[in-house]
């Protein structure tokens, strides 16, 4: 009663509307100014729930995102369904993301490929930023990769005289398909340091090692469920991308499964060190604590397992691939390099590996391969972590970011007028440091990416030393096809497929 006296009803209502609608048009300001503060980077137009998925139609990923950088600038916003991406097509941009703020863009997208194959992202590669992560990432470097890698150029000189000696005695003339060659030459290497066994014969009944793993690639790629919230998953289950996702992970895990099996029957602590494998260390890894008390669980063993059968083996096929199949259309070069390893080895009639560190321009050469065709066009995909700029943009947390490192590899405006050609001199003046990311960089980058390069120029040192190489069925060298194919790994589509002559 007092309070009415005080204060009259239609004061105290009046008071209430005027405050409330001070409060909504306060609201609105801020809204306003804030929407006003941010600034996006330039986006092509999108269309309503499906955002700007359609312009990827009809061409391959990584073309139409290089078509239509272009257009909007180096750094461009890009909706897949609800999902905002950022495109970087340009040396300096890939330098921000990859080098400056590589702490904010180190993660990695979820998606529901990735955790079912990755163990629920308990990888190296796929899984977002965490130290999980960063630890197993260690552990590959330091068991496998790094001061321990002189097994996988052991084993690699010894895969590839089986591979020399097996050219040799291949009928005069008849076409050799170096896409199984070498797919046959690193699955040894990598399978039998990693794993103890090269596994030539099939460890389990079920697909070939080459669909496993293109299926695999093909599921870590991303279904289109993962880019629509709501109806994502009913998608997913429609198109049959699911039950291809299980179907995927059952056979992957198997194979895996025998592997590690294969190692159970054996006293690890009784096994020498020179005839331990990655998988014994690992084991032994698993039956004791670290420093901080962890120790490895089975999962996080066939998670580091699933990397390198997935990064280790296509990529480094798909690189010597296109490697060869340029030489053998570049007459040229390929006279350039047989003279220039033909005359470091002389009558030393083999080729070793501390041989190619003199090998300059088969280093450019390898060099050349990995610019124009770069194995994984877009990378793998990073994410932002929290709010920053990147050449003048906001970009917000949650931003998933595509290095076009297939485009960044062949722009003119890096790389000169002749920058379609495979012209290996031209790293004689240029020095790389952004212009080119087939290896990705900062703390997502390949931790292979000093071994790899060794593998590739190796093996192409000891095939161009031992053989003179045609193209069969009188196509000329420089009409061999270069189509591609695929998308998380770029492959050439037509099989390489030529003929051996012995050099004598
Ligand atoms: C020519 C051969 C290879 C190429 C071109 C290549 C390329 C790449 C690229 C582009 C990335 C992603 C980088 C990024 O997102 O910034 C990557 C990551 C990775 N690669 Fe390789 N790779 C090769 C060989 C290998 C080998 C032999 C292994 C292991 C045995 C390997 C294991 C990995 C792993 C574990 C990652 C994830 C790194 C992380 O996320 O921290 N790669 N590779």
């Amino acid at each position: 009663m007092e309070t009415f006296q005080i204060f009259p009803s239609w004061l105290l209502t009046t008071t209430l509307v005027f405050f409330m609608f001070s409060m909504f048009l306060y609201t609105l300001r801020s809204k306003r100014s804030s929407m006003a503060a941010t600034k996006l980077p330039p986006s092509p137009p999108k269309l309503p729930i499906i955002g700007n998925l359609h312009k990827l139609l009809g061409k391959p990923r990584h073309q139409a995102l290089w078509h239509l950088s272009k257009q909007y600038g180096p750094i461009m916003q890009f909706h897949i369904g609800s999902k905002p991406f950022l495109i970087i097509s340009s040396p300096i941009m890939a330098k921000q993301i990859l080098k400056t703020q590589d702490h904010i863009f180190c993660s990695r997208p979820l998606s529901k490929g990735t955790k079912r194959l990755t163990y629920n992202y308990m990888d190296i590669a796929f899984s977002p930023q965490s130290d999980h992560r960063r630890e197993m990432r260690k552990i590959l470097m330091s068991e496998f990769l790094g001061p321990k890698r002189g097994r996988l150029f052991n084993q690699l000189v010894t895969e590839v005289e089986t591979m020399v000696r097996a050219l040799v005695l291949h009928p005069p003339n008849v076409a050799v398909n170096l896409n199984t060659l070498f797919l046959a030459l690193v699955k040894g290497v990598v399978c039998k340091v990693a794993f103890g066994n090269n596994y030539r014969r099939q460890p389990i009944n079920g697909p070939s090692w080459e669909v496993l793993v293109d299926e695999a690639l093909e599921m870590l790629g991303g279904s289109i469920g993962d880019f629509f919230p709501w109806v994502g998953r009913f998608i997913d289950q429609f198109s049959g991308w699911s039950t291809k996702l299980e179907t995927c992970f059952t056979n992957l895990d198997a194979y895996i499964e025998t592997v590690i099996d294969d190692h159970k029957n054996q006293i690890i602590e009784e096994v020498s060190d020179d005839d331990k494998d990655f998988v014994h260390t690992l084991l032994e890894m698993s039956s004791k604590d670290d420093a901080y008390g962890c120790r490895l669980t089975k999962e996080d063993i066939k998670a580091l397992i699933m990397d390198v059968l997935t990064g280790g083996v296509d990529t480094t096929v798909v690189t010597l691939v296109w490697a060869m199949s340029e030489i053998t259309r570049n007459v040229r070069v390929m006279q350039k390099l047989q003279t220039e390893i033909r005359n470091q080895i002389g009558t030393k009639q083999k080729v070793a590996v501390t041989d190619i560190t003199k090998m300059t321009y088969l280093k450019m050469v390898v060099k050349e391969t990995l610019r124009i065709h770069s194995p994984a066009p877009l990378l793998i995909p990073h994410e932002c972590m929290s709010r920053c700029q990147i050449g003048g943009y906001d970009v917000f947390p949650g931003t998933g970011v595509l290095i076009n490192a297939w485009g960044m590899g062949r722009d003119p405006s890096v790389w000169g007028d002749n920058a379609a050609e495979f012209y290996p001199e031209r790293f004689e003046k240029f020095e790389v440091d952004f212009e080119m990311v087939p290896f990705g960089g900062g703390r997502r980058s390949c931790p292979a990416m000093n071994t790899a390069p060794t593998t590739v120029e190796f093996v192409i040192a000891s095939l161009v030393y031992w053989f003179d190489w045609e193209v069969p069925d009188g196509v000329k060298n420089e009409d061999l096809n270069m189509e591609e194919d695929g998308s998380l790994v770029l492959r050439k589509k037509v099989p390489l497929c030529l003929v051996p002559n012995k050099y004598n």
